[in-house]
Parts: C-alpha cells; structure tokens; sequence
C-alpha cells in the first residue's frame, strides 16, 4: 500500500519499521505530493510551519484522515525544534500557538482539529516527573494516531467488504482511500479487502471537478492495486445508474453530526439523490474521528470555499470567461435520510443515526 503521510527518519526509514529506540533522533513529516499525481509520484519532507500549512491548504496531502495524520506529524516536526528538555510552559505555550495555526488550514475535516486537540491534551497530561521529553511524546502521540488510522481504516474495509458482492458495479466520489488516509482508505477500504478475497467487481469512478482527485487519484490507486475501474466525468453518474451498471454508491467523508448529516467533497449531495432515485444503496465509510457530536446536524458544518481559480481553468486551459463570477465550495453535506449506513470501525450503523450513532462517542 502507500506511505502517504509518514515520518522521516535520517535513515530514511518510515513509520512502519518505527521503534522506540528511534524517537528522538531529528525528522520530519513526508508526505506524498498529490498535486502531482497521476504523473509523478514524489515526496516532500517538511518541518517548517508555513510550509505545513501551506502543503494542506494546496492539497498536497488531502482527505480528512490524512489531514489529522499529517497536521499531528506537522505539529510534532514543528515542535521538535523547541527547547524542551523537560515539561516547560514556554514549550507548551509554542505548541499551543502551533497548533492553532495549523488548525486554521482547512475548515470542513474535523479530523484535523481532532487530532491536534489529542496531540496537545496528551502534552497537557505529562507528569512533572516524566523522564521523556514533551517532542518524544508529542512524537509517539502523533506516530499513535497515524498507527490507529492504518488499523480503523483495515477493520472498516472488513466491516463493509460485505457489502460487495461479486460482478457489482460500485461508484465513488473523490479519492477516500489510501492517499487520502494513513492506508487502505474509508470508502475504498472495503473495495481492497474484497479484492484480497478474489472478489471482482467494477468501480466507476467520478471525475470530482474541480481538482479531480477520483481521476487523478483514485483511478491512479486502484488501478495501481490491479482493481478494474472506469473514470467517468461528474455529469455522467445518472446515466451509469439509469444503465443499472451501479449496484452501490460509496464515498468517505470529511465531518458528521450527531443526526448523521454528512458533509463530504462537493457532488455527493447530488449523488445520492441520484442513488435514492435509482433504489441504489448510498453508504458512506468512515472512522469515530470523522464524528462531531458536537454538532446536532449538518446545517453547522463548517463549508470551506475556495479560489476561484480551480473553476477558471483546468490546467493551463482557461475553462470560464474572466467577467463571470465563479462560486466554489469544496464540500456539500448530505442529508441523513439520503444515506443507507455508515461503514465504521465499530461496524455497520443503520438509522435511525441520532441513537445509533452514539456507539462511536466513547472510542478513546
Ligand atoms: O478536498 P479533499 O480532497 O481533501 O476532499 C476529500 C474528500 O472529500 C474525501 O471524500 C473525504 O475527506 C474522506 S477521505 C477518507
């Protein structure tokens, strides 16, 4: 599978070979530089804090697990720079300001606030007596939560690999599957644990204007696990369906409320409109981060908007008259009722949402 979002070692070595007896020594965040993908896959290795934040508000890394993954690696790079030799106020202090800033990058995943907010509660916690240093536990810390993200994504691929069945056609939205995660991904999780048991089934997956990621990179990664998928354009969805070539709809998602009102990459609202016409299943695969109870429904989710320059051009192709205005939100929420289940770490989980749901408060 892929390192997406990872920790540098000066041997080069990454998360996966990661042992005590490395903590400590210096290292920085490396993630794969989506924006370069399908062409190029290449790495960047970053410790500095504009550069971070700059890295998520372009895309380079995207997807809500790999948001929260990369912001706790981010933070604990930053940090590891600081003085801190023992629990001191002026090294909590910069980590709070530091965390504060890399939480501003993107406002629709919660998973960044997430796990920036149990990276600094744990450095709150340390005892005046730790032996440690507060880098080393932020470092462990983040190196936890990218760990748990690898295994809540592999039991959410074994929770919904039920649900594929062989000869199925499965459409997606986006990218939410190794690139956007630690691995395995939320909603193409389950497409590779089937695919290890030898099922065969085809994906169709959209285009996702305006940044492309489900051409770009979720036809780059399953056709690169040797999965059958075809690229169609946004505007051809209903079509595919009306074709009866889709038996199930799929996708992730970057923050629910407590009703299971969803939001996630702009055109899923539309899609699974488009699926409870059809009497197409809609289900949406994702891990307790993604999860604010704290929000009673969708209608509080935070929307991030985005440079109108995405919907200009596509490419070096100008696509839009430079009098028009261009509108772009980067995220649509989907109403609760539209959603057949969610595929999560702690199962499959029906309506009705606001008491079902309830099972994913208390995970850590
Ligand atoms: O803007 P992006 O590319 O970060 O949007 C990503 C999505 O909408 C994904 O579907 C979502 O984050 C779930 S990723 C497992």
């Amino acid at each position: 599978m892929l390192d997406t979002v990872s920790w540098e070692l000066p041997d080069g070595t990454s998360v996966r070979e990661y042992s005590d007896n490395l903590v400590g020594q210096s290292g920085k965040l490396r993630i794969i530089d989506q924006t370069r993908l399908p062409s190029t896959l290449t790495y960047l290795e970053l410790d500095e804090l504009d550069a971070i934040i700059d890295a998520i508000k372009r895309l380079a890394v995207r997807g809500a697990p790999a948001i929260g993954c990369a912001a706790a690696l981010g933070l604990a790079a930053v940090c590891r720079r600081f003085p801190a030799d023992t629990p001191n106020d002026a090294f909590i202090s910069q980590m709070r300001t530091t965390a504060d800033r890399l939480a501003t990058a993107r406002p629709t995943a919660v998973n960044l606030t997430w796990a920036l907010n149990r990276c600094v509660k744990t450095i709150l916690k340390v005892s005046p007596s730790s032996t440690k240093t507060l880098r080393d536990i932020l470092l462990e810390e983040a190196l936890n939560i990218l760990a748990e993200d690898i295994q809540l994504c592999r039991t959410i691929g074994q929770h919904g690999a039920e649900l594929i069945t062989p000869g199925m056609g499965i459409l997606t939205h986006c990218n939410a599957g190794a690139l956007a995660t630690g691995d395995y991904g939320t909603a193409l999780a389950p497409l590779y644990v089937a695919h290890e048991h030898g099922v065969k089934f085809t994906v169709f997956s959209d285009e996702t204007r305006p940044l492309l990621q489900g051409a770009r990179l979720t036809a780059w990664e399953l056709a690169r696990a040797g999965i059958e998928v075809l690229s169609i354009c946004d505007n051809m969805a209903a079509q595919v369906m009306k074709e009866g070539r889709v038996q199930l709809v799929l996708v992730g998602a970057d923050r629910i409320a407590a009703n299971g009102d969803a939001a996630n990459k702009i055109g899923t609202y539309g899609l699974a409109v488009l699926a409870s016409f059809h009497r197409i299943p809609c289900y949406i695969a994702a891990p307790y981060s993604t999860f604010d109870f704290s929000l009673d429904n969708g209608s509080a989710i935070p929307i991030e908007q985005r440079d109108a320059n995405e919907i200009r051009r596509c490419g070096n192709i100008q696509t839009v008259p430079d009098q028009a205005a261009v509108y772009n939100p980067a995220f649509d929420v989907t109403p609760a009722d539209l959603i057949s289940g969610f595929i999560t770490n702690k199962g499959i989980i029906r309506q009705p949402y606001q008491q079902n749901l309830k099972s994913m408060v208390n995970h850590v």
